[in-house]
């Protein structure tokens, strides 16, 4: 079957004032509606001292229980792979279509090349094509999904995720000491080695109406804690007070978002939030997230030594497919 890439219906708008309709969102989400515009709240931007800088640890634990969306800067990630890391996606997505097609998802998988096919409920659709592969552990690595294209693809990637390991491993050591726990407790309970890093490149194309589409809609991240690298075109918004508001561009920042498997580990002390993005009339956006979370089987529910009569448990324990079809679904918790 055919699918139409969103990059293709961008061409084909250009120049217009309008946008198929199926893109236009309901009137309470269009971005046009609902954007905050005043003073914007920032979220914060913790300095990681290149991995193990005085004081990261408590900005960390404070971002997480009070935002749950947060930027880190000095992370210790060298500028040139994040940079290689960008230019290699971005040639993937200049190449002719048929050769991205050759990467195109298969029925039933989640890795590949790909626009969301069923339309949402109410019929809307997002604005952004994109590309899912694992880059961790190797043994979940299937490298027919990686491009050939550009020839330096899988290095780039192997390269970064190398380094995106270290500041993984940190977040989740600070997080779990934040908790008063030891510094393995939340890698221990996601997995320990079997946690799954699987790369997203989201591709939003320039869109005639960005008052009226959203590239992803309002979400928080199934995963347990998400690092985004974004590119220069603001777009990402989060959800707080009742308003949506713009995450500023801070340059070589890496954004993380506490996802749900850690919301539930910690009992609610750490926070997922709400975030969208919205799209540009003349750039691209792009962004590169990497989700971690824990494998298929795993057990996740509050860690028990959080718990006491004074803080019972607020979520279930299941396992994490569970927890994944229900969310996918739209089924209760
Ligand atoms: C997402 O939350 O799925 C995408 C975030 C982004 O593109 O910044
Ligand atoms: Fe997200």
């Amino acid at each position: 079957m055919e699918v139409e890439r969103v990059q293709a219906i961008s061409s084909l708008a250009f120049g217009l004032d309008t946008i198929p309709p199926e893109f236009v969102r309901l009137e309470e989400e269009q971005p046009g509606m609902t954007t905050f515009h005043g003073p914007v709240p920032e979220i914060p931007v913790a300095d990681l001292g290149g991995g193990k800088g005085e004081g990261a640890m408590e900005a960390v634990v404070k971002a997480a229980e009070e935002w749950g969306i947060f930027q880190v800067v000095n992370h210790g990630i060298p500028a040139k792979a994040v940079k290689e890391l960008q230019r290699v996606g971005s040639e993937f997505f200049e190449l002719p279509q048929a050769e991205k097609e050759k990467y195109a998802m298969k029925e039933g998988k989640i890795e590949g090349y790909g626009t969301k096919l069923q339309k949402e409920v109410k019929g809307k659709k997002a604005w952004v094509d994109f590309l899912f592969h694992n880059v961790w552990p190797p043994a979940s690595i299937d490298l027919a999904v990686w491009p050939e294209n550009p020839p330096e693809y899988r290095k780039v990637n192997e390269e970064y995720t190398q380094h995106l390991l270290i500041v993984a491993e940190n977040l989740m050591k600070w997080l779990s000491e934040g908790l008063g726990l030891e510094g393995h407790a939340l890698r221990m309970a996601l997995g320990g080695d079997e946690l799954e890093y699987l790369l997203k490149i989201n591709y939003y194309p320039p869109c005639p109406r960005p008052d009226l589409a959203l590239g992803v809609v309002a979400h928080t991240d199934l995963s347990a804690i998400t690092i985004l690298v974004p590119n220069e075109v603001p777009g990402l918004q989060f959800f707080r007070d009742g308003c949506w508001f713009d995450v500023k561009y801070v340059p070589n920042a890496l954004i993380i978002h506490i996802g749900d498997q850690i919301e539930i580990l910690s009992n609610g002390r750490y926070k997922s939030v709400l975030h969208r993005t919205t799209v540009s009339k003349e750039k691209t956006r792009m962004s590169w997230p990497v989700f971690i979370a824990p494998p298929p089987e795993k057990i996740i529910g509050p860690l028990s030594e959080l718990l006491n009569d004074k803080n019972p448990a607020k979520f279930k324990s299941k396992k994490f497919k569970d927890y994944q079809y229900c969310k996918i679904n739209k089924l209760p918790q």
